[in-house]
């Protein structure tokens, strides 16, 4: 017996289930090729699937994650157009986010932005064909304390973040500063927003 209500049965403005999880994100690309490379080097993964015009890629205990559709004659991404302007993923820990960013600098793969933005400190960087990425780690240990802060006087005058330096940060590390004194953030001057050459890639 299907427990699906009916429409009669719904009331008139009902809440609708969220869903689980956010799965994949799909790509349309004109250089389909070197978009394979640089979001298997990216991201650790590896194709699950690949046909001529489209390639599924993962990382984790999903099928796909990112999926790249091959259209070669689109346009190049024009930044004054609407829609996605980045994807999100996050690493568990600091070093795991720095070590992915040496790892990705080996490779060639250089960041276009390193933020503190309260919440997460985030290394920006872009692909092939100019879509924005971003690597992240939860600067709180409990989400709760992340929405406190989102919600705090800090984040109110700066919404944006701090510029950091990974290879500072880096160093300080290795000389025994702990991840959390890395990760938060520099409040004292709320008068302060954006360094200067900061970006919003
Ligand atoms: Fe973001």
């Amino acid at each position: 017996m299907s427990t699906i209500p009916s429409l009669s049965s719904l009331p008139s403005n009902p809440k609708v289930i969220s869903p689980t999880t956010l799965a994949h994100v799909v790509l349309q690309t004109p250089q389909l090729e070197k978009m394979r490379h640089f979001y298997t080097t990216f991201l650790g993964g590896h194709v699950v699937h690949s046909a001529p015009f489209l390639v599924f890629i993962t990382y984790d205990e999903e099928h796909h994650r990112i999926a790249l559709l091959s259209q070669p004659h689109i346009t190049a991404k024009a930044p004054s157009t609407a829609g996605l302007h980045h994807i999100a993923f996050t690493f568990p820990n600091l070093s795991a986010l720095l070590t992915a960013y040496m790892q990705r600098k080996k490779h060639g793969i250089e960041p276009a932005w390193c933020v503190n933005h309260g919440p997460t400190s985030s290394i920006y960087y872009k692909d092939p064909d100019g879509n924005s990425i971003e690597t992240q780690v939860d600067n709180f240990e409990r989400v709760e304390d992340a929405t406190e802060y989102m919600k705090g006087p800090a984040f109110e005058k700066n919404p944006i973040g701090v510029a950091f330096v990974p290879e500072e940060w880096i160093e300080r590390l290795r000389n025994g500063e702990s991840e959390e004194a890395l990760m938060q953030r520099d409040d004292k001057d709320l008068e302060r927003t954006l360094l200067e050459g900061d970006v919003i890639v």
